[in-house]
């Protein structure tokens, strides 16, 4: 049975400060959450919509150190930048603060301590590799040495990119200090940990059995979780930026972002409403909904989840429709290599066409895979959606009646087929459109919205009431009738979506009162309603725009091709009887299967032409296990057998990296036969 909730508590994920935010952002979690959130307000719904920036963590402190100034410096600057930016878009927040807020900082330590004093945290202390240089513990990132595995100088503490192993800081062969460069020593340190472990049982009840309607990635993705088992996490670091430990003998250590972060939620609330904050989180009647990015996922439906089930006295979220990614003109966004539509950049290019952007993010919404976004795609859409359909219907209906009727609107008449064809489709379009609103289908809803203007557009095409005001008026004003209501309704039904516009129709309508009830209505207008001023709703966009906008990706492509290259340049030549040392043969791919407790590898059964060959890759991440079984690979046949997760891996699989590190396994380009050669 559904259940009834009184009120709705939105989050959206709240961006690091430590660089502006860009379409990706934007696409994934700022504006489903903000046009769910007006749908809801248009109801007429108890909604609260939550934001703010995440100003804790290590890129934080990284990006300080590189700049030379302060890690608040750095949050300063950019939580105004990100705020600005959503504000001109039109993400209506109710409040969109910061975690380092005096607030924040007093409720993450109680929600700390409280976990602390009910003992839902183990106590652990190991060794750790310390920067005597630098007087600090290296956490992840900031140790570097050489993997045991595959020998590669530059692996992480935490993980090895070249193989994909996860691997521990001690793992490392010759490690050194990220910061410093020094060699490190081992220190004792104590840490907080969430025994996520305890908390197993009752998740995997919760959402593999309770939550089945989430969206199949989120599904899906906390299934693998589950089913790999789940371990304690640390929650504390040693740093110097951060909430400091609420607990006696933790100097020097913060509670790690991961924690602080979410609680920023909760944070927010009760700086907009301290007196009645807990109805928002504390009340079962509360439903609440977080928007994220996959890459949020764990965090936001198993950590946050048992944080909360641990303190005791928060409800749970109900559901977390996370979005895959978007990519721009094929290739994944980064900021460290510029490849982004910046939202600052964008509104000084296109300056008042935040409506634009948000309608195209929205039909392209990575809803269930990763999506693009292209600068083609996007004049086209404005080109030919917007303006042609949308804004050209507005307007006729509005210039024919001021025309005819002298801006007033007219009194229909009988009805002809036609016109009911039309107020058939008018009649469903609430019911459409909610149905996919509550099922987090922003990307159909939408549609339908433009289906509607397409129907009003063909509508007025195929009546021609400018042909028939020479005959016969009465049906010029039963037509003008009947658009001019669709028009009130479009203005309804793409508030959630395009509020700029909607404001904009709502002057030209001179219509105040818009709520969602009245959508579907014929009545919206009454007769003799006086209309305001026709102007255009929408402006083409023409090619030299779309070009300067191209031309500037292509500038930033070849620079960073020129960087790869530096950064790795062609090595010496090598003798051509060293080349001949490499066997290299093509094998087809049997079996594939995933590592466990491996997240980067895979294991490979490949048929060589004379045997079946064990060959464990660390390309996880890049492709689904069966998206590989009976490909042709390429595999180097005579390096020595190594143990990667107590597996004897027998070869190497070759694979093309890309600047951005996607790999992508080299396979012939005709099919031959298993054993041949490569040369
Ligand atoms: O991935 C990110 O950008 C994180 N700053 C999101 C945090 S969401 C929440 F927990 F605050
Ligand atoms: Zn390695």
């Amino acid at each position: 049975m559904e259940k009834h909730f009184k009120r709705t508590t939105v989050t959206s994920a709240l961006p690091y400060a430590n660089g502006p935010v860009h379409i990706g952002h934007l696409a994934g979690v700022y504006v489903p959450a903000d046009i769910y959130v007006r749908y809801l307000r248009a109801k007429g719904e108890d909604v609260l919509f939550i934001g703010g920036s995440d100003e804790h963590g290590v890129p934080i402190t990284i990006r300080a150190k590189k700049e030379g100034c302060t890690p608040q410096d750095v949050v300063d600057r950019y939580h105004k930048l990100i705020k600005d930016s959503f504000e001109e878009f039109g993400i209506s927040f109710d409040v969109y603060s910061r975690t380092t807020s005096k607030v924040h900082e007093q409720t993450a330590s109680d929600f700390f301590r409280k976990l602390y004093d009910k003992g839902e945290f183990i106590e652990r202390t190991s060794e750790q590799y310390y920067d005597e240089e630098a007087g600090q513990f290296l956490a992840d990132r900031y140790i570097v040495g050489e993997c045991p595995h595959c020998h590669n100088l530059n692996a992480y503490g935490d993980q090895c990119e070249v193989c994909g192993t996860s691997l521990s800081p001690t793992e490392l062969i010759n490690p050194h200090s990220a910061i410093s460069g020094s060699k490190p020593v081992m220190r004792e340190t104590k840490h907080w940990y969430l025994p996520l472990d305890r908390h197993e049982g009752w998740l995997r009840k919760w959402i593999l059995e309770e939550h089945k309607e989430w969206r199949p990635n989120v599904y899906g993705q906390c299934k693998s979780w589950l089913d790999l088992g789940l371990q304690p996490r640390a929650v504390s670091r040693d740093l110097d930026w951060g909430i400091p430990v609420p607990v006696e003998g933790a100097e020097g250590k913060v509670l790690y972002v991961w924690f602080d972060a979410p609680i920023g939620y909760i944070s927010n609330t009760k700086e907009l409403l301290p007196d009645s904050w807990e109805r928002w989180w504390k009340d079962p009647e509360t439903r609440l909904i977080h928007f994220i990015g996959k890459d949020n996922i764990v965090f936001h439906c198993i950590v946050f989840p048992a944080m909360l089930k641990a303190e005791g006295s928060y409800i749970l979220p109900d559901n977390v429709p996370a979005n895959e990614f978007l990519n721009l003109e094929g290739d994944k966004i980064s900021t460290s290599r510029n490849w982004a539509v910046w939202l600052h950049e964008y509104l000084r290019d296109f300056p008042g066409k935040q409506d634009v952007l948000r309608y195209v993010l929205t039909a392209n919404a990575p809803e269930t895979k990763d999506n693009d976004f292209t600068w083609r795609d996007f004049q086209a859409r404005n080109n030919n959606e917007l303006v042609a359909v949308y804004g050209n219907f507005v307007n006729r209906a509005l210039v024919l009646s001021n025309k005819y009727f002298d801006g007033k609107v007219p009194a229909p008449g009988a009805l002809e087929d036609i016109d009911r064809e039309v107020i058939n489709e008018l009649s469903t379009i609430r019911d459409r459109v909610e149905r996919l609103l509550d099922a987090f289908k922003f990307r159909d809803a939408q549609k339908e919205a433009m289906t509607l203007a397409r129907v009003g557009n063909k509508y007025l095409a195929d009546t021609e009431p400018w042909k028939l005001a020479k005959t016969d008026m009465a049906r010029v004003a039963t037509i003008l009738n009947i658009s001019l209501q669709l028009v009130a309704n479009l203005a309804i039904v793409f508030e959630p979506f395009l509020p700029f516009s909607t404001g904009k129709l709502k002057l030209m309508l001179n219509l105040a009162d818009t709520g969602w009830s009245r959508l579907g209505g014929l009545d919206l207008l009454p007769v003799g309603h006086v209309l305001g001023e026709p102007e255009l709703l929408f402006e083409k966009i023409d090619d030299d725009k779309i070009n300067e906008q191209v031309s500037r990706l292509e500038e930033i492509k070849k620079a960073n091709a020129e960087a790869n290259y530096k950064a790795n340049p062609v090595r010496e030549n090598v003798a051509f009887d060293d080349f001949l040392k490499l066997d290299i043969r093509v094998g087809t791919v049997l079996e594939c299967t995933k590592v466990p407790k491996a997240d980067k590898l895979l294991q490979f059964k490949i048929d060589d032409g004379i045997a079946t060959r064990t060959i464990v890759s660390g390309i996880a991440k890049h492709y689904a296990p069966e998206e590989l079984v009976g490909k042709q690979v390429c595999f180097i046949a005579n390096l020595p057998p190594r143990k990667l997760k107590g597996i004897e891996s027998a070869g190497m699989i070759l694979s093309a990296e890309d600047h951005d590190g996607t790999l992508s396994v080299i396979t012939p380009m005709r099919q031959v036969k298993p054993g041949s050669e490569v040369k």
